[in-house]
């Protein structure tokens, strides 16, 4: 195991890349198994939960390796349609992989995904609308038994706009025959990047970023070069680095137009953000503003996975900041963590208010899942002293190497070993 060392109280100063997002190559390597010929992903990132989606497709007989920055993908050989209850827990939006395996094979046999640390997860829309290309779909203790030898196109109305029901019946789409019309569609430009994939392996899909997605089935679908669009989560984070620590970042290739609800707030807090063509730049003096009441809703609202970067960003703020989480239950875990460093918080129900505090210190915190561990590096970079932040198994998730990048930005961050199991 390994933990963090951040001595935080020093501005920040530096740039940094921002890597290819992990909710856009997630749903894209299950569209893989779609592709008959060899897929490759230029500059993807390298994450626990890229590796669980490699693993998942080799447990299904296809080729996956890298090559440099690139995972090379080849689904020929797929020789199975079920995947192990120890593969479906490693990675809770392992169900994406359902629509995919589904509308390949004719049959997907797989665990439920689970709960996870943000509360249930539950997976009622992506079923209801595979049910109604015509899947059949058995759920007998805790397993998926699907059968579906020929889906077919139809008119869904999600009952909320999920992102991964959108995606599993985009890709289920894709297989079937005639059209599938997918409304109160997420709009996140994560499902956009999906389109584009889906469309440079000969997919017909279109409407992605709006409410109604269209997508033409049964065309046939070969392989393509891709690089996806930059993680919009991760470029928060860094961002959110600046606002706690002060100082003067700039971000490539990050998309001001998919981080607008958190510039703004940024901007209300004091900061100054500009965007040019290749990234974004944020500036930020002393403490900032409070700001709020922050709601996290689905795209273009705020996101619920900015939620803890941008709290931590605001511990030390004058005033109060207010935050309303909207789409998980248990979007609150870092908050004990982060009173452990002298932050001021106090949570009912849905709404967490921050009480700026002038000074943070220094602790020994672990992160509590992997937005949460993340936002107690953020939270460290503005604190006092030393802090360790453990459990870093959560982070690892979905930054290829948190270190490496605060210390491009300037920060005072080390990664070691520990004895902990
Ligand atoms: C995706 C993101 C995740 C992000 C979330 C919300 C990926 C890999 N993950 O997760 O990082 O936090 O969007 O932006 O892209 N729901 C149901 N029934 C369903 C599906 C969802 O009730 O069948 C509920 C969920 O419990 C949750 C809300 O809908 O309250 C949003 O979930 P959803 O948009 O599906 O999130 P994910 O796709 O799981």
């Amino acid at each position: 195991m390994s933990e963090l060392l951040i001595t935080g109280g020093r501005p920040l100063e530096g740039e940094v890349p921002i890597q290819g997002a992990k909710n856009s190559v997630l749903p894209i390597l299950a569209a893989t198994l779609l592709a008959r010929g060899q897929v490759v992903l230029e500059g993807c990132p390298r994450l626990r939960d890229v590796d669980a989606s490699i693993a998942i497709l080799r447990y299904l007989g296809c080729i996956a390796r890298w090559e440099g920055d690139s995972l090379v993908v080849d689904t020929a050989s797929m020789d199975g349609c079920a995947i192990s209850e120890e593969l479906m827990r490693r990675m809770r939006s392992s169900a994406i992989f359902l629509g995919a395996v589904l509308g390949r094979w004719g049959r997907a046999e797989l665990s439920y995904p689970g709960g996870c640390e943000l509360g249930p997860r539950p997976i009622d829309l992506h079923l209801q609308g595979l049910r109604q290309l015509g899947a059949a779909i058995r759920e007998e203790g805790g397993f998926l038994h699907c059968r579906a030898p020929r889906l077919r196109g139809s008119e869904i109305v999600l009952g909320l706009p999920s992102v991964g029901a959108t995606e599993n019946l985009m890709l289920a789409g894709c297989a079937a025959e005639g059209t599938t019309v997918i409304s109160n569609a997420a709009r996140e430009p994560e499902i956009e990047d999906l389109q584009n994939f889906l469309n440079a392996c000969g997919a017909r899909v279109r409407g992605a970023g709006s409410s109604t997605v269209r997508v033409e089935g049964g065309a046939p679908m070969h392989g393509c070069t891709y690089r996806c669009m930059p993680d919009r989560i991760v470029a928060a984070t860094y961002l959110c680095a600046a606002g706690a620590a002060g100082g003067e970042v700039y971000l490539r290739r990050a998309r001001e137009d998919h981080l607008a609800t958190l510039t703004d707030l940024l901007r209300q807090a004091g900061c100054t953000v500009t965007a040019d063509g290749g990234g974004i730049a944020c500036r930020c003096r002393g403490r900032l503003g409070g700001v709020g009441p922050v709601r996290t809703a689905p795209y273009p609202g705020f996101p619920t996975d900015a939620q803890a970067v941008l709290m931590a960003a605001l511990l030390r703020c004058r005033g109060v900041s207010v935050f309303e989480e909207r789409i998980f239950e248990s979007r609150y875990r870092h908050v004990d963590e982060m009173a452990r460093m002298g932050a001021r918080i106090r949570v009912s129900g849905p709404t967490a208010v921050v009480f700026g505090t002038p000074v943070l210190h220094g602790a020994s915190v672990r992160s509590t899942d992997l937005r949460g561990g993340a936002a107690l590096c953020v939270a460290a970079l503005g604190a006092e002293g030393v802090t360790r932040v453990g459990a870093l198994h959560h982070i690892d998730r979905g930054y290829e190497d948190i270190a490496r990048d605060l210390r491009a930005l300037g920060a005072d961050v080390i990664r070691q070993a520990t004895d902990e199991n």
